[in-house]
């Protein structure tokens, strides 16, 4: 086992998910165990690996007029809800369907933000009915809809405004949503027009602004541009005679995949009140809404090798994980690292795309990764706490995987895999 010796211990941007020997170890359980008692494809959480990023964020907080608000769609299963849930953190939700997750979950309705370009009647219903701290409005005719549907509740919609600041915040860009060609919010331009109309509508009540740049950012730049961009109409809507009670900057921060160093929430949340502070800001409430930073680097994909191929061009690894269970390579051409759960010599390396079963050219989740593999092997996909589990599909009518929760030396079955009974339920057959 030399090659296997001279791997990384821990692996960087990745606490609790670390190698003791050859054996890559999630907490204190050996990820090829985990794969053999509940078989593959598992999503494995490490429970600490929450915890610990979660804690960044309220110890940062601590002090500070700083509400935290998870944004649900990163990873959005029960047990992980629970876990915020009872550290006090309140949830940014973009759908009825996270709303109603949060509340199965213990969340409290008074700490949900419900944010998204399109909400329907049902769910804006919904979400007052739940009493929600406030519905997010990214367009005028949104929030005349808004308003309707709470004049015929006979209820008031405390409502913030989403503003496009029209600024880069240099990711991928179908993660970019804060530039002017984007979908998202409402143009600087129309911010204060958006406004004045907010205080002809009977059944709303403005509370606050907000603004969401992007995913997966590095650095600290766009987020101070943006937050420049806010206070200016902050100063401009104010001096119109309406109140803002909070300023809501997102969410956004990117994890490590790869060799990127995003500042810690620590740094970002310093940097976002020694802006506020340096313009006489710094007693404004602010929330954020981060999600991929605190789940992405405390979960795994675990997968198994199928198939050993060779091509005239490549060697393929054909693994029982494909882009159903992780769209992230095959939609964003991203990277995420590929470990081998029990590591060899390195003997027999070779460049692998590692590949799923699914019928698409497309299905691949690692290109090109030097491994030492037989079948039969387990491989783990790092970084997949965030958007793995939450966008999988059902593609080729393939169950979604199952899901587990390590915590220390017990691992908990948070999510069953699914059965053929669970996805054929809800279909019917037309009459003989
Ligand atoms: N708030 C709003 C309004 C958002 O649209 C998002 C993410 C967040 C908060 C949380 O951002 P985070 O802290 O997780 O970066 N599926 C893509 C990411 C899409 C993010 C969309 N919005 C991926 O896998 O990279």
């Amino acid at each position: 086992m030399s090659h296997a010796a001279s791997l990384p211990e821990t692996l960087p941007g990745h606490p609790h998910i670390a190698r003791r020997g050859a054996s890559l170890m999630i907490e204190s359980l050996p990820a090829s165990e985990l794969a053999q008692r509940f078989g593959t494809p598992l999503y494995v959480y490490s429970r600490a690996g929450i915890e610990q990023a979660a804690r960044a964020y309220s110890d940062a907080a601590r002090g500070r007029p700083l509400a935290l608000r998870y944004a649900v769609k990163a990873n959005s299963s029960l047990a992980v809800l629970q876990l915020l849930a009872r550290q006090g953190w309140g949830f940014d939700v973009v759908s009825g369907g996270e709303l109603g997750r949060v509340l199965a979950a213990g969340g409290d309705a008074a700490r949900v933000v419900f944010s998204g370009v399109g909400k329907t009647r049902d769910e804006i219903a919904a979400a007052l009915r739940a009493g929600v701290q406030c519905l997010n409005v990214e367009s005028l005719s949104e929030l005349e809809r808004v308003d309707r549907v709470a004049g015929e509740l006979g209820l008031v919609a405390p409502v913030s405004l989403r503003i496009n600041p029209d600024v880069d915040p240099r990711t991928h860009p179908y993660i970019s949503t804060g530039l002017r060609n984007n979908k998202f919010g409402i143009a600087q331009t129309q911010a204060r027009q958006a406004y004045a109309r907010c205080a002809g509508l009977a059944n709303l009540r403005v509370l606050g602004i907000d603004v969401h740049i992007g995913s997966q950012i590095t650095q600290i730049g766009p987020y101070l541009d943006a937050l420049d961009r806010v206070l200016e109409l902050v100063h401009d809507i104010e001096r119109d005679g309406i109140t803002l009670h909070h300023l809501d900057l997102g969410g956004g921060l990117g994890i490590r995949y790869a060799d990127e160093t995003p500042p810690s929430p620590g740094e970002w949340i310093d940097a976002l009140y020694e802006r506020l502070q340096s313009r006489g800001q710094g007693h404004r409430q602010v929330l954020l809404e981060p999600g991929r930073s605190v789940v992405g680097n405390a979960g795994v994909l675990l997968c198994r090798v199928l198939t050993l191929k060779d091509t005239l061009e490549r060697h393929f690894a054909v693994v029982d994980a494909a882009m159903n269970d992780l769209m992230r390579p095959a939609l964003y051409e991203a990277w995420q690292r590929i470990e081998p759960a029990q590591a060899r010599d390195g003997g027999h390396s070779r460049r692998y795309d590692v590949v799923g079963p699914v019928c698409e050219s497309g299905d691949w989740l690692g290109r090109d990764r030097l491994l030492d593999l037989r079948e039969d092997d387990v491989l783990a996909i790092l970084s997949a706490g965030a958007y793995g589990m939450a966008m999988a599909s059902n593609y080729n009518t393939r169950g979604r995987a199952a899901e587990v929760l390590v915590d220390g030396e017990q691992a908990h079955l948070i999510r069953e895999r699914e059965s053929l009974d669970d996805l054929l339920r809800g279909e019917r057959m037309l009459a003989p």
